[in-house]
């Protein structure tokens, strides 16, 4: 069976490759051109993971890179690779994409939107008919920031919290109508936040929680705030908007990779199979402000709306702002389709105040790491 994969070098996909790696011999990299050298990023990412020395020696002949651009036609291929590639798969992952929040909703259509559609051109024109495992986010379910969101929905009645949102939402509508136009089963993975417990590298790629780290160095930089370990009532107080009783769901992105990968391993029923892979239990926004209180001297206080006059320290506390809306969501995401398949939630990691500590803290911190 030959599988292909967009997005192999990302926070995601690198974790992808290694889970479709068990199941199959070799596997169609389409890698990001003109992005740094694909094999040698998941060759660093298995190094760094601890991956066996034997898969690591092996990738060169079990990974086929080939350089595309999914904001070109073709992904940027000439006609008849594009053919010759598109006839010989049986199963693509789209994981690629622009994950910016913040960025630009042209630019994000371009990657996201339009990515998608060469991604579904190429399955359209494959001879196998590849079935298309499309990655999208539960964040689809846009602003609605109370209550239950299910699988089967998605509407954009409550509009969306950033362009991301909306540009992954339209993704989908795109995935959707193409399965139903074409006859064609499709696959749509939609994963909450995505977290780790390993700690950033610079040769590995960002997660979503680690702006949060960036903000708050840069903050307490600009503020003065070099010294962390002072006593709570020196401490500056940051207001945020967000609810007290606000909560977000986590995955451990190793945990997702292997539940995508199990899902896409029972047969598809021939429409748009949508699935929630999210954690059973969502995280506290307090554990989010404790967060930042550990690795930065202040105090964080949730406060309903974004203050008007916002001291130098909150302005700079707040600088990816589409983030911050997610502070006071309340809402959670019904995954039954996914439990009914593989049964009850079984990752046993706990995504709490340690784990996020680890994941996104460049210096270890006494609590995260046991040390004195
Ligand atoms: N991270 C999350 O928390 C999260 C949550 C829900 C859903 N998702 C979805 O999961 C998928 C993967 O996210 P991620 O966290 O792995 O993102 P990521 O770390 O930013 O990786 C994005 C991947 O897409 C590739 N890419 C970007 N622009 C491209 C282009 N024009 N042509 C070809 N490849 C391109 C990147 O290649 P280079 O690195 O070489 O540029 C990289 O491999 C995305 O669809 C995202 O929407 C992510």
């Amino acid at each position: 069976m030959r599988v292909a994969l967009t997005g192999a070098t990302g926070f995601l996909g690198l974790r992808l490759v290694r889970q479709l790696l068990e199941q199959h011999d070799s596997l169609t990299v389409l890698a990001h051109a003109g992005s740094g050298c694909a094999l040698g990023r998941i060759t660093r990412f298995m190094e760094l993971t601890g991956a066996p020395l034997a898969l690591i020696t092996e990738l060169p002949r079990r990974l086929r890179v080939m350089e595309t651009d999914l904001c070109r036609p073709g992904l940027g291929l000439p006609n008849a690779e594009f053919r010759r590639l598109a006839d010989e798969l049986d199963v693509i992952w789209h994981s690629a994409g622009n994950i910016n929040l913040d960025d630009d909703l042209g630019s994000l259509r371009r990657t996201n939107v339009e990515g998608t559609r060469r991604v579904l051109e190429l399955a359209a024109a494959g001879a196998r008919r590849p079935l298309v495992h499309h990655i999208g986010t539960a964040f689809v379910g846009g602003a609605r920031r109370e209550g239950v969101i299910y699988e089967d929905e998605l509407d954009d009645r409550y509009g969306f919290e950033n362009s991301y949102e909306q540009s992954k939402y339209e993704a989908e509508v795109l995935v959707r109508d193409w399965s139903r136009l074409h006859g064609r089963p499709v696959v749509v993975m939609r994963p909450s936040v995505l977290v780790t417990d390993l700690p950033p590298h610079p040769e590995l790629p960002e997660h979503p929680l680690q702006f949060l780290s960036r903000i708050v160095e840069s903050s307490a930089r600009s503020g003065g705030l070099a010294e962390r370990d002072i006593p709570d009532e020196y401490r500056p107080v940051v207001r945020l908007a967000g609810h007290p009783h606000g909560h977000l769901n986590l995955m451990p992105v190793e945990h997702a990779a292997a539940v995508m990968v199990q899902l896409a391993s029972r047969p598809p029923s021939g429409r748009a199979d949508v699935y929630h892979v999210v954690h059973d239990h969502d995280v506290a926004t307090t554990v989010l402000t404790a967060l930042v209180e550990r690795i930065a001297p202040v105090k964080v206080r949730l406060v309903e709306k974004r203050p008007d006059d916002p001291a130098r320290l909150e302005a700079a506390a707040d600088l990816y702002p589409g983030f911050t809306p997610y502070l006071s969501h309340r809402r959670r995401f019904d995954d039954t389709r996914v439990r009914n398949l593989l049964g009850p939630f079984s990752s046993g990691i706990r995504v709490d105040l340690d784990y996020l500590t680890t994941g996104i803290s460049t210096r270890r911190t006494a609590s995260a790491t046991g040390a004195p």
